[in-house]
């Protein structure tokens, strides 16, 4: 059974570190398996629309994003190919609770990963996720998305 996992929240060092490649042999492992079903499972149950994996305390290229199809599981993705357009949306983060702000996205990617299953898959994606894909990405290299907000909103939490 997959686990709820405890997110970190800023500030932690965790969240700033730049995140290591993930070695080929461990690809397939039961391991790295069980962390996606869990980080998957971590998302859903908090609404969110990606999941880092330094947001669970691991420093590992590895995020898990929901689409239209259900959610999938991207180990060291790369953004192979960017629109020249970029557009304004408004984001917030498990990690950043309580604020959200306006980001600017580039419009259209392409993205290279490898899958829960160890197979090398390329993405095209816009708008929505492409914004996610993007954000996501960022916390492997130890980017916040208010490092790049404008117009942060501090919201109480009840
Ligand atoms: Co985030």
């Amino acid at each position: 059974m997959a686990k709820l996992l405890p997110i970190i929240t800023n500030p932690s060092p965790i969240l700033r570190k730049k995140s290591e490649k993930i070695d080929k042999k461990e690809l397939s492992s039961t391991k790295l398996q069980e962390l996606c079903l869990d980080m998957t499972k971590t998302m859903k149950e908090k609404d969110g629309l990606g999941l880092a994996a330094p947001q669970v305390g691991q420093n590992i290229r590895l995020i898990v994003i929901n689409t239209q199809d259900g959610p999938i599981c991207l180990i060291n993705p790369k953004i192979t190919k960017r629109s020249w357009a970029k557009e304004k949306g408004e984001e917030g983060c498990l990690s950043v609770p309580g604020m959200f702000g306006e980001v600017k996205r580039h419009k259209k990617i392409d993205c290279l990963y490898f899958g829960a299953k160890g197979k090398q898959t390329k993405m095209q994606a816009n708008g929505l996720l492409a914004r996610v894909v993007q954000h996501e990405i960022d916390h492997l290299d130890g980017i916040l998305f208010i490092d790049k907000a404008k117009n942060v909103k501090k919201v109480d939490l009840v």
